[in-house]
This record gives structure tokens, C-alpha cells and sequence, in this order.
């Protein structure tokens, strides 16, 4: 049976994969460092503090600065993307997601969240879909970002269910990666995502019916 579904946060329930990078891009030029959506692509999932290391090392100035000028890029950029967020509304949420958390409800399918924003319950607020959540794990007590497991397995552990037994949904490499290293079921939204269980190119892909026979298939 299908203990959980585990949901990513940016990307997968809504558009914030975008913001981000329009705050990284932002202060990245203001140090001199120019990213485009393709380099972007591999900071999904990717916490705040190592984010910036990618980006310093993009630009070949990783030495140059040192740890309280990182804090104080780390926190522009948080300060950006924050105030980005003030556009969120309900009609913020990507297509069909608040159908799916709706049926898993009905169905009583507990419903994770493993995102590794600090900034996810604020979002899931402001969505107003936070209630629809059974848990969000904690990405305050996370000591390692995606593509590593311990995100996922935090929501597994605060659900109470197995990893084996739950779908987990995706839009970044490094989210597919850590799905599949815990044993879930992945589903990756997007294009370009290697090894997911299941690809989708729009989150209007993630029915009930469509969740279902990938679990059926799985087994
Ligand atoms: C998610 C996003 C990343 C972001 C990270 C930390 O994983 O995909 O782009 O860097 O969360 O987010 P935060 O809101 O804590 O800076
Ligand atoms: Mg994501």
C-alpha cells in the first residue's frame, strides 16, 4: 500500500524555482558573476549557503571572500527572494497540485513536505495549502542538502512511513537523486531529469489516476 506522497517545495507546488534565481542573478551581478537558467538548473534543491559557494566558484572567486562576506551575500539574497515572495497568492500554486493534496486527503494518503527552504513554511502559508501538509520536515535541522537523502528521510521519519512505500515528486536532479537514494519512488516534473521512476512535463500530469498506476506499475 501507499503509505505517503513527499512533495519538493520550489518547482513541484509552485513557481519559486524562479525567484530564486532571479535573487541569486541578481547578487551574483552585483559581485561581477554572471548565471543563466542553465547553470540555475544545478542549484535546485541546493541550500542557501552551499548555493553561493556554487556561485563563487562559477566565477572562479571562491578564495575572495570570506565567511561573514558570504553571510552577508547569503542574506541580500534571502532579502531579494523574500521580497519576491509578497506576489505569492492561492493562485500561485502550479497546476493540478491543490487537486492532488485535496484527493490524498479524501483517500487518506498522508502528504509530505521535503523541502530544504527555510523560508517553505512562510510559502506553504502564504499558498494557504499549509494545513493540507501531515508534516514538513525541518529544513533548520538539516545538516546536508539534497542530492543527499536526509530531507526525505526526515519526512518519511515525521510521517511515520517507509521510505519503500512512498511516491516522492521532484523537479531537480538533485531531488531525483536523494528520492532515489532512500529507496522511494520518484517522479520527476520537467525536462532533462535522469533516472526518475516516472517523468512528467507539467505538475497538470500529477492526477490521482496518474500516481496510481505508477504505484500499481512499481510493485
Ligand atoms: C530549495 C530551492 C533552492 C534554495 C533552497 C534553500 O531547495 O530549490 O533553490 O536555495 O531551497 O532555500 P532558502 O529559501 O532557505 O534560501
Ligand atoms: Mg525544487
Amino acid at each position: 500500500k501507499l503509505e505517503a506522497v513527499i512533495f519538493d517545495l520550489d518547482g513541484v507546488i509552485t513557481d519559486t524555482a524562479h525567484l530564486h534565481f532571479q535573487a541569486w542573478r541578481q547578487v551574483a551581478c552585483e559581485i561581477g558573476i554572471e548565471i543563466d537558467e542553465t547553470f540555475n538548473n544545478t542549484l535546485k534543491g541546493i541550500s542557501r549557503g552551499e548555493s553561493l559557494r556554487r556561485i563563487l566558484h562559477f566565477g572562479g572567486c571562491e578564495a575572495a571572500f570570506t565567511q561573514p562576506q558570504r553571510d552577508a551575500l547569503a542574506s541580500r539574497k534571502n532579502g531579494i527572494y523574500v521580497d519576491s515572495l509578497s506576489q505569492l497568492t492561492a493562485q500561485s500554486i502550479l497546476p493540478g497540485i491543490h487537486e492532488l493534496l485535496l484527493e490524498l486527503r479524501e483517500r487518506q494518503i498522508p502528504t509530505g513536505l521535503a523541502s530544504v527552504s527555510l523560508n517553505a513554511p512562510t510559502i506553504l502559508n502564504m499558498l494557504g495549502i499549509a494545513e493540507l501538509f501531515t508534516f514538513c520536515a525541518d529544513a533548520g535541522r538539516i545538516t546536508h542538502s539534497k542530492p543527499d537523502p536526509e530531507i526525505f528521510l526526515a519526512a518519511c521519519d515525521g510521517l511515520g512511513v517507509s521510505a519503500q512505500r512512498c511516491i516522492g515528486i521532484e523537479d531537480a536532479q538533485a531531488g531525483i537523486d536523494a528520492i532515489n537514494a532512500c529507496g522511494m519512488h520518484s517522479i520527476g516534473i520537467g525536462a532533462g531529469l535522469q533516472h526518475a521512476g516516472l517523468r512528467l512535463t507539467s505538475t497538470d500530469q500529477l492526477t490521482w489516476p496518474c500516481l496510481s498506476a505508477f504505484w500499481q506499475h512499481a510493485q
